[in-house]
């Protein structure tokens, strides 16, 4: 199994492990992290099993889901969550999902974060295509998939059923000689 190691300026990526359980909780099972996210606050032993499930996924091969722990560059604390899942379909494309602490929102970080797992995609992983799904009013997510240079592809209703009932979702993507040109 090859581990992920992606290092920005601000941020770095790299696998979780059961170490990292607390702090992911800190997203998964927060209200207001998971506000736009199709399932309610996760309990501490949901996010134990996603991270099994995810450490197990990483020892696939071919390996198509990568779900990363978000570090702080200098301090390497764990600030957040994010998600690389290849289609088995179609391995040229990979939908990414990302989450952070709410105390780290509104610095630019989750901007730095969507550029991060672009570089990952495409530069590491060779991907031709990465997409991202977002609720229709997730602002924040919009902007900063726009700033990264992801452009808004269309809207998929009913997309998602959460505990609120249907949910459509905004589709944004970014090609990688899109990428290669910013
Ligand atoms: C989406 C998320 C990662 C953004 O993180 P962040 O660090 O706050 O993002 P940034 O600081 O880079 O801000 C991105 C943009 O949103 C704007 N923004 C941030 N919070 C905002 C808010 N509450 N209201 C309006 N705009 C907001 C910023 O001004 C910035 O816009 P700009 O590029 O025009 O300056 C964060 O809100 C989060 O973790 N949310 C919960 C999980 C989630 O919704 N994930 C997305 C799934 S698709």
């Amino acid at each position: 199994m090859r581990r992920v190691v992606c290092n920005g300026l601000r941020l770095g990526l790299r696998d979780v492990t059961e170490a990292d359980v607390p702090a992911l909780h800190a997203v998964y099972g927060d209200a207001a992290a998971t506000q736009h996210m199709p399932f309610a606050p996760r309990s501490p032993r949901e996010v134990a099993d996603l991270v099994g499930q995810a450490m197990e996924a990483a020892r696939a091969e071919p390996r198509l889901l990568y779900v990363l722990a978000v570090v702080d560059a200098e301090h390497r604390d764990v600030i957040g969550v994010a998600r690389l899942r290849i289609e088995p379909e179609h391995p040229h494309s990979a939908e990414i999902g990302f989450g952070l602490h709410p105390h780290q929102w509104g610095r630019g970080i989750g901007t730095d974060l969507v550029r991060l797992l672009l570089s990952f995609g495409f530069k590491q992983l060779g991907l031709h295509r990465i997409w991202g799904a977002r609720s229709p009013s997730n602002l924040p997510a919009q902007l900063a998939m726009l700033t990264a240079g992801m452009v808004e592809e269309g809207r998929i209703r009913h997309h998602l059923r959460t505990p609120a009932g249907w949910r459509d979702s905004v589709v944004h993507s970014v090609l990688e000689d899109e990428w290669t040109e910013r």
